[in-house]
This record gives C-alpha cells, sequence and structure tokens, in this order.
C-alpha cells in the first residue's frame, strides 16, 4: 500500500513569523496517521524556524529547490548537503516555475535527482504539461519526454525512493483543477512509464501526487483516484485549516 504524502509548497510566501505560527497550528490540530504523510516546504530562510518548530514531530520538511553541485562558488545557492543539514528530508525537483522561470532543464533536474538521492533526501520530482501542449494535444508526449528525461539513469533502487509530482502547468495557481478523469489519466500513464523504468514492483511502490490548485473541497475526490497518491500544494497550504482539511480528506 502507497502511503500518501502531502506536501504543501510555500513558494516565495509566508514571513518568520507566519510560518512558525502555521506549523505550530498544524501540529495542534493533526493526529500522525498511519496512511498519511506530511510535509512542508517553506521558503530556504524559514527552515531554520520551521524545522525547529517541526523537530520530533510527525511533519516533514522539504526544500523547493537546491544547486546540483555540493557546494562551491554560486552565490546565492543552496546545496543539497545544506538542505539535509538543516533537517529537511525533501526536496521539490523541477517544478514547472522553476522550469520556466529559471530555465531549468529535465537534464538539470536528472542531475539534481542523482545528488539529492546520494545525500539521503527524497526527492519530489515535478513533471507537467502547458495548456497550449494540452490543447494541440501533446500531453503525453510531453509527460514521457519529462519523465524519461528527469529520471534518466535510474535504477530500481533508487527509483523506489523517489516521489513524482504531476502539476498541469494551467492549474497551477489559476483555480482551474484538472478534472479527477484528467488527472488519473496521466498518473495512470506516469505509472507505466515508471513500470518500463523499474519494472511493476518498484513502480506500485512510487507515490505519484496530483498538484494545481488542490484545496479542501476538490481534495476527496483526487484522492479518490487508484494513482493519485498525495498533492503538491500551493496557496491552499498557507492556511493551517485549508491544509488540515486536504490532509483529512486523504485519511
Ligand atoms: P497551487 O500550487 O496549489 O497554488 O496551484 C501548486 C504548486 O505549484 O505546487
Amino acid at each position: 500500500m502507497r502511503k500518501y504524502l502531502i506536501a504543501g509548497n510555500w513558494k516565495m510566501k509566508m514571513t518568520r513569523d507566519t510560518s512558525v505560527a502555521l506549523v505550530n497550528k498544524l501540529l495542534d490540530e493533526l493526529e500522525p496517521s498511519e496512511n498519511v504523510e506530511v510535509a512542508v516546504c517553506p521558503p530556504a530562510v524559514y527552515l531554520h524556524d520551521v524545522g525547529a518548530a517541526l523537530r520530533g514531530s510527525h511533519i516533514g520538511l522539504g526544500g523547493q529547490n537546491m544547486h546540483a553541485a555540493p557546494e562551491g562558488a554560486f552565490t546565492g545557492e543552496i546545496s543539497s548537503g545544506m538542505l539535509k543539514d538543516i533537517g529537511c528530508q525533501y526536496v521539490i525537483l523541477g517544478h514547472s516555475e522553476r522550469r520556466q522561470y529559471f530555465v531549468e532543464t529535465d537534464a538539470d533536474v536528472n542531475e539534481k535527482l542523482k545528488v539529492a538521492l546520494s545525500v539521503g533526501l527524497i526527492p519530489i520530482v515535478c513533471v507537467g504539461e502547458t495548456l497550449e501542449q494540452r490543447e494541440s494535444g501533446s500531453t503525453a508526449e510531453v509527460i514521457a519526454e519529462q519523465i524519461r528525461g528527469s529520471l534518466s539513469g535510474l535504477d530500481a533502487a533508487d527509483g523506489a525512493k523517489i516521489v513524482v509530482a504531476y502539476e498541469p502547468v494551467w492549474a497551477i495557481g489559476t483555480g482551474k483543477t484538472a478534472t479527477p478523469e484528467q488527472a488519473e489519466e496521466v498518473h495512470a500513464q506516469i505509472r507505466g512509464l515508471l513500470r518500463e523504468l523499474f519494472g511493476a514492483e518498484t513502480a506500485a511502490t512510487i507515490r505519484i501526487q496530483y498538484g494545481g490548485s488542490v484545496k479542501p473541497d476538490n481534495a476527496s475526490e483526487l484522492l479518490g483516484q487508484p494513482n493519485i497518491d498525495g498533492a503538491l500544494v500551493g496557496g491552499a497550504s498557507l492556511k493551517a485549516d485549508g491544509f488540515a482539511a486536504i490532509i483529512a480528506a486523504a485519511k
């Protein structure tokens, strides 16, 4: 059985005070669960404070990005080892905003992914098509290329350690969610690609999250789909009540 993973992607939002207040509220409201794992991915500068509030709890911590080099002269960047050092268990890689605004390619994601795995971080690898790609009928092709490119060279043992997030770009921050059927269609395709890459046994264990305007009122339907194993939540993860309601839907 795959355990749901509900992760909050705070992006470049929140302050130090609101960050700590949010996780303290989550800790008050949420009981640990057998079938749902929860994590938050705050801005890097708040990882320390949020991590301190979460220490020893059932809520995990993740970074939103990392550099592929272990260290070096890369002004403004953060390494995988630094994320590990500050207490992260997860790192989001290849988010569409990174791909769009920072020109990250599948090859970049692939390089970061291998480094993340080498330090023991769980990478959440994001893929997803734009509206234009969906409307021109190339969704399946785009997803296949992103999955094969981002996961290239991984063996089944490494494959078993990753999380994939399907995030249609047109659904991110727009209030437009993929219908459960649209999402499940792509999730099933991704499961098939993972089977080709890692074999059926490993593919069956890999969590595939859906992301893109997930909210308390659409979470149950999405999470009820056979190949949807969690959610990567942006806007709705910034309020404890909304995020807790999505987690409750997973439970
Ligand atoms: P959203 O963002 O929930 O605000 O659409 C999701 C994401 O970008 O991970």
